[in-house]
């Protein structure tokens, strides 16, 4: 296996909205940010992953952009940016941008351009249709609901926007589009950033023709994810970008590809296709969902084992896997995955423990960090344009709110948009002014401050886990045994390089339960790494796991 410095870092992702406001205006910046790099250097991260900071009329906080090569308004200026990225690497940080080139914002010069007419020389840089008798060109349902078809009366044509219809998809068919795309991505290399995560990169490529999708006799809409999802010429575009640009630089490319099963990543990562480094994978994030992510369902830890497995063993030799329990578009993982209660320090450790011990490159969100949690508010204090679309589309159909806020609670991506919470003071020290989505009220309690002065906290357990991968090279490259893989309860793994070996044990609930070492396993010396309780004996043959228990040894 390759060694390269993105499979020995931790990235840490900030989404700059919520991170810090320097000015008073409720609005994380990028000053706010600069503040903030030595309190990140002290927590041991690599790399900085920026959501996106670009020019944008914030239809969906900046994943709709109307200029690639400026900074939002909001957000700051280019010499901000340029102060930033010198901070960083000053301190020896590396960052990471969004590259967000499914679509742009309806603002951008571009499809200012386009909507015009159909002989504008922009016409083509988005996907323009005719409808079908008074109907939209094709079935396919919006992420962020209703049709992906927007109809413009100018020029009596739809355009395609999977997401809002403030984002209309750029037309990759036209070499055009292309272009414009390395080029800026060039711009931002020659500043001297070091890598792109690139936004729903495997939704570049749509079935020509754009058929209709399947359609069940309930549904609004059709399904058109197989048909726009790792399309036909995707793998074609990817290379080309290789070639043109990413090849040309010593960066770290990761792909966000929902819908991608293992042996479809091993065509995007696999290091001889000269694709992408890394892809965030879904299947996992999908755990608890059943028909789409507002429909609820509970979670089995096998099945978990065998997602992560299941990847690990199709990445291993030629790929490399990206490890992540949340970001900001999912639930905050010790509300979702751990207890965010009574159990809350212990069982942030112990997924802490599981993200930093399996075999990948760990992501750490804002906030998770200090053990932050899910919210609870009330509908009108809702700022995504995806909850308050849900919202409106499922209450038209006649469903109940209580079930929709259930969903909400547990899924909506305003739990992890929330302010950071730095410290105890209003507003949690997020800002002098009004914050612009409410501070999840238990700021008092779970904060930076307070974590800074309690050795105990979750705060230190990662800067002690991102500590151990600097100094056991077998905790990135180590392969993976399970053991007891069809264990309920216990997460337990072993991992081996060159003649090392580390031990893994996880109680994944609240349960107490015992833990047997197999007795192949053979060792005469087990060192403790870490754990998140006080160990006060060295047997592991067998033993009494406690309440979320996580415990890491090298065995000698
Ligand atoms: C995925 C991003 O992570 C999400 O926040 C965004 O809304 C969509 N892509 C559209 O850009």
């Amino acid at each position: 296996m390759e060694r390269k410095w993105w499979k020995e870092a931790v990235v840490y992702q900030i989404y700059p909205r919520s991170f810090k406001d320097s000015n008073g205006d409720g609005v994380g910046d990028l000053r706010g940010i600069i503040e903030k790099l030595d309190y990140l250097k002290e927590l041991g991260v690599d790399v900085i992953w920026l959501s996106p900071v670009y020019k944008s009329p914030n239809d969906d906080n900046g994943y709709d952009i109307s200029d690639y090569r400026d900074i939002m308004d909001e957000f700051g200026t280019m010499g901000d940016f340029d102060e930033l990225l010198e901070g960083m690497h000053k301190r020896g940080l590396k960052l990471v941008m969004d590259l967000v080139v499914n679509h742009s914002s309806d603002e951008h010069q571009w499809f200012v351009e386009s909507k015009k007419s159909k002989d504008n020389p922009y016409r083509d840089y988005y996907i323009w249709r005719k409808g079908k008798d008074g109907n939209p060109p094709n079935n396919w349902g919006s992420f962020f609901s209703g049709s992906v078809w927007q109809y413009d009366e100018a020029t009596d044509e739809y355009f395609l926007h999977l997401f809002s219809k403030k984002q209309p998809d750029l037309n990759w068919e036209n070499e055009k589009v292309r272009n414009e795309v390395y080029n800026m991505m060039k711009y931002w290399f020659d500043k001297g950033i070091d890598g792109f995560r690139m936004d729903v990169i495997n939704l570049i490529s749509k079935v020509p023709g754009l058929p209709d999708g399947e359609k069940g006799e309930q549904d609004l809409y059709g399904n058109g994810f197989p048909l726009f999802a790792n399309g036909p010429r995707v793998h074609e575009f990817l290379q080309e970008m290789n070639r043109e640009v990413l090849s040309k630089y010593d960066i770290m490319t990761v792909g966000e590809a929902p819908g991608v099963d293992p042996d479809t990543a091993k065509l995007y990562v696999n290091e001889d296709r000269d694709e992408l480094n890394m892809l965030f994978q879904f299947e996992l994030m999908d755990i608890d969902s059943g028909n789409g992510k507002w429909d609820l369902r509970p979670w089995k830890l096998t099945t978990f084992k065998n997602i992560m497995f299941k990847w690990y063993e199709a990445l291993k030799d030629k790929g490399w896997n990206s490890l992540f329990l949340n970001n900001h578009d999912q639930p905050r993982m010790v509300s979702r995955f751990g207890n965010d209660k009574e159990y809350r320090l212990q069982s942030a450790k112990m997924l802490a423990t599981f993200l930093h011990t399996w075999q990948g490159t760990p992501y750490v969100y804002q906030g998770e960090e200090i053990g932050m949690t899910n919210v609870q508010f009330d509908i009108s204090e809702y700022k995504d344009i995806e909850i308050i679309n849900m919202f409106k589309e499922k209450t038209a159909q006649g469903v109940e709110k209580e079930e929709l806020m259930k969903s909400i609670y547990a899924k909506g991506r305003d739990n992890v948009r929330t302010p950071m919470q730095w410290n105890a003071t209003e507003n949690a020290g997020f800002t002098e002014g009004e914050p612009w989505l409410k501070v999840n009220p238990n700021y008092t309690d779970i904060n930076v401050e307070q974590a800074l002065e309690d050795r105990n906290s979750i705060f230190y357990y990662y800067q002690k886990l991102i500590k151990l991968r600097k100094e056991n090279p077998i905790i990135v490259y180590g392969d993976i045994n399970l053991l007891y893989k069809d264990d309920e309860n216990i997460f337990s793994y072993i991992r081996r390089f060159e003649d090392e070996r580390l031990l893994v044990i996880l109680n994944f609930f609240e349960k107490e339960v015992q833990f047997k070492l197999p007795a192949d396993v053979q060792f005469k010396e087990a060192e403790l790494l870490i754990a998140n309780y006080e160990v006060d004996t060295n047997n592991i043959d067998n033993f009494l796991l406690k309440p979320y228990e996580a415990r890491v040894y090298l065995l000698h």
